[in-house]
């Protein structure tokens, strides 16, 4: 450390105009940092405005190409599909996850075939699948592990054939990692990545996105016996030490703003690829106070995402992604 005395020390020397201040900054926000979640539905000509999450909306199979070109024109390398399962394909078992046509594999297509370069992220979870909205095999009350596992893998595979590049396990079950990777490489999907939601807590920032998915009005119960406590954090590191041994070439904090001590604590601990996923709470809480005037829009949006830079993360799940990139690309 310098030792520093004032007044020979000032450091508002350093902020006193905008090329000093662009020279000593320390991070910084880049288009390559950006994933964009997007939420797909069946039929035609379909954009359903998602009511919590201002400006989100679900989108049909033949509005997607053109739905994603703004993201591929910007330079955004990756978008993370969502699928809208609906009712009548949701079942206790959640199987439609497994079908070689379900709606996420059949965007995985489309997309894969308009935008070779694109990275698709594979959300793996049975919680768009299940009539009970949890993210795997339920029974008297109580989530199954390993049974759970069994059907995530096979889920993985079916995207990886697909098309998806980056599966992304979300379900929280112990030892998941290690099955998909498995049975990736089993069926030579060597070089399909696995980005673990590795610290995934049991947040009420969820709400929106699961009003965006229909699946809040099916969830019974919560999802405490398998995503972690607000409260804890040297669990998260347990949590990120056990998927990168099981495999995982990329792990992921979420929610983002509330948690970024974590992000910092696995970024100084592991040094490995991380992210964050700026979830629909805090996106819908961001998007509330701008449309309110309580918030200025431009900078809000960047300040919220230079925070996950500064918190050590390598990228941000965000669905600000299209318009931070324009606004970036403006600067
Ligand atoms: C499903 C999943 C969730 C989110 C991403 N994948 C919700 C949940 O676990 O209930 C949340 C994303 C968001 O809130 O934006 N496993």
């Amino acid at each position: 450390m310098v030792r520093s005395s004032f007044p020979h020390t000032r450091l508002r020397r350093n902020r006193f105009d905008d090329a000093t201040r662009r020279l000593v900054s320390e991070t910084h926000l880049h288009v390559d940092n950006l994933i964009w979640p997007i939420f797909i539905c069946e039929g035609e000509q379909q954009r359903q405005k998602v009511k919590a999450m201002p400006g989100v909306e679900r989108v049909s199979l033949d509005l997607l190409v053109e739905h994603v070109r703004p993201a591929v024109e910007l330079g955004i390398p990756a978008v993370a599909l969502f699928p809208v399962t609906p009712l009548e394909k949701r079942s206790e078992t959640g199987e439609e996850a497994l079908n070689p046509d379900n709606l996420m594999c059949r965007a995985a297509r489309v997309l894969k075939t308009a935008y070779p370069h694109l990275a698709l992220v594979g959300d793996v979870a049975l919680d768009p699948y299940t009539s009970h909205g949890h993210d795997g095999l339920i029974k008297d009350g109580h989530i199954l592990n390993d049974e759970s596992v069994d059907v995530l893998r096979h889920q993985a595979l079916n995207q990886a054939k697909a098309g998806i590049d980056i599966i992304a396990p979300s379900d929280m079950m112990d030892g998941r990692v290690k099955a998909i990777r498995s049975i990736l490489d089993e069926h030579d999907f060597h070089t399909t990545r696995i980005m673990a939601y590795a610290a995934k807590y049991a947040s009420a920032f969820y709400g929106p996105f699961r009003d965006a998915l229909g699946s809040n009005a099916l969830l019974n119960g919560d999802k405490k016996s398998y995503q972690m406590d607000p409260a804890n954090s040297d669990e998260a590191l347990r949590e990120v030490a056990m998927d990168l041994a099981e495999g995982a070439d990329m792990v992921m904090v979420k929610p983002g703003m509330p948690y970024l001590d974590i992000i910092r604590r696995v970024r100084d601990t592991f040094s490995v690829p991380t992210f964050a996923y700026q979830v629909s709470g805090e996106y819908s809480m961001i998007m509330a106070a701008i449309e309110n005037g309580w918030l200025e829009r431009e900078k809000t949006i960047l300040e919220s995402l230079i925070a996950f830079r500064r918190a050590g993360c390598h990228g941000i799940l965000t669905y600000l992604a299209v318009e931070a990139a324009r606004l970036l690309r403006g600067r």
